[in-house]
């Protein structure tokens, strides 16, 4: 490989797709060579937004791009269900490679992506952007100050405003493709919660519903067909969007899940897809202070306990910038992902991202979909293969 220049291809060139733009914007170190998709429609789009002199490499089948000689590292930016196929296959291949979150519906698809990585040496590359995003990263670093000492409680609530619109619509909403939502979307949570408090999940209990959406409408029935499409809220006036109240739906919209935390650390995450408001609300309580982010507000608070000693701390609020250079997505750190990834790639960084703690995302997400499917009974999290595999 070109130390200097990593060619890049991208499988999958759908909505999320669209952040390579930005990633070719911000650093000159790669350059895409070739885009893979089943639809051509999407390759199209794909091409017409990136907008690039020198024409890409297309092909409606994965495997042809892995066969390139001129890929050294591979974008898999496919349905969740997909992940650990490609992966591995890119891997073998020879491939670098940089998945989107979540890394795979089951544990074992992850444990198969980390045996690749380990066998072929090639670098293995999860997309847990939310480790980049300022107000999680000063969260971080508060608790790592000691400022709220050792953290024995968590409580999160995931406000998904976007519920439908996203998740819905097309392949999201069914149990086959995800596993379930507490993957899709809870895994970037439980990364924050692993993160954070530096303890992986040891066992769950759960509760789960479709609490809103699913229902008696036809499977095939689209939007744009539907006689009601200009007074149902969830309308997606957008061409293939299916209808958010059909019958094969089986994903829960509305879930709580408790973790017990390696260390005896108490943790509850709530998920709900009908809320008004979008919103990640966080609150870590020490046995020295409390910490909780408004990512509404971009404010991070943290309240001090009285020490009753001469160092008398004061409470704290830390205000999220209000702009960001080169302005991309996720508070820029769609930006800073992918630079970490070419400075992992390239020089070898020990990336902020981190695979084996993307596996145990997956592996708490699927030990709570278990319980809620099992009327909340516990359920122990699938433990690392090997205790060594832990950073
Ligand atoms: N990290 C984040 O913040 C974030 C945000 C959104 C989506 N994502 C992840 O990105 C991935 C893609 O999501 P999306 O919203 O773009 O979905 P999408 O449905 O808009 O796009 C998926 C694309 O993959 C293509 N595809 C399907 N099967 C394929 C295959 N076997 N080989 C190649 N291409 C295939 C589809 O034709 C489509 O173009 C998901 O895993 C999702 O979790 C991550």
């Amino acid at each position: 490989m070109n130390s200097y220049l990593v060619r890049l291809g991208v499988i999958g060139t759908g909505r999320r797709a669209a952040m390579v733009k930005s990633w070719l914007q911000a650093d000159k170190r790669a350059r895409l060579v070739a885009a893979a998709d089943p639809n051509p429609a999407n390759l199209k789009r794909f091409r017409d937004l990136i907008g690039q002199e020198v024409p890409i490499a297309e092909s409606t089948d994965w495997h042809e791009l892995l066969e390139r000689d001129d890929v050294d590292a591979v974008a898999i930016i496919t349905p969740d269900f997909t992940h650990d196929e490609i992966a591995v296959a890119a891997l073998q291949a020879g491939k670098a490679v940089y998945c989107e979150k979540p890394m795979a519906i089951t544990v074992e698809g992850c444990d198969r992506m980390l045996e690749a990585a380990q066998e072929t040496g090639k670098l293995l590359f999860i997309g847990h952007n939310m480790r980049y995003m300022p107000i999680f990263q000063t969260m971080k670093e508060i608790v790592e100050s000691g400022v709220i000492g050792e953290i024995k409680a968590v409580w999160v609530r995931h406000f998904v405003s976007w519920g439908g619109y996203y998740y819905y619509h097309d392949w999201h909403g069914l149990r086959r493709n995800i596993t379930s939502l507490l993957l899709q979307k809870g895994s970037h949570d439980i990364d924050m919660i692993h993160w954070i408090t530096g303890r992986y999940g040891e066992k769950v209990a759960a509760f789960g519903n479709l609490s809103y959406f699913g229902g008696d409408r036809d499977n095939q029935l689209q939007c744009l067909d539907c006689p009601e499409q200009r007074s149902c809220r969830e309308a997606k006036l957008e061409p293939g969007a299916l209808c958010a109240f059909r019958q094969e739906i089986d994903v829960e919209d509305n879930m709580s899940m408790l973790i017990q935390l390696e260390g005896g650390i108490i943790a509850n995450y709530s998920e709900c897809h009908f809320a008004p408001d979008y919103h990640r609300n966080y609150t870590f309580i020490g046995t020295e202070g409390r910490l909780e982010n408004s990512e509404l507000e971009g404010k991070v608070w943290v309240w001090t306990r009285r020490s009753g000693t001469y160092r008398e701390l004061t409470d704290r609020t830390y205000t999220l910038k209000s702009s960001f250079p080169g302005g991309t997505s996720h508070q820029d750190a769609d930006r800073l992902i992918f630079i970490d990834f070419l400075d992992a790639l390239l020089e070898g960084k020990k990336p902020v991202a981190d695979p084996v703690d993307a596996r145990m995302a997956v592996a708490v997400g699927c030990a709570g979909a278990e319980s809620m499917r099992s009327g909340g009974k516990v359920v122990n999290v699938q433990p690392l293969p090997l205790p060594s595999m832990r950073r």
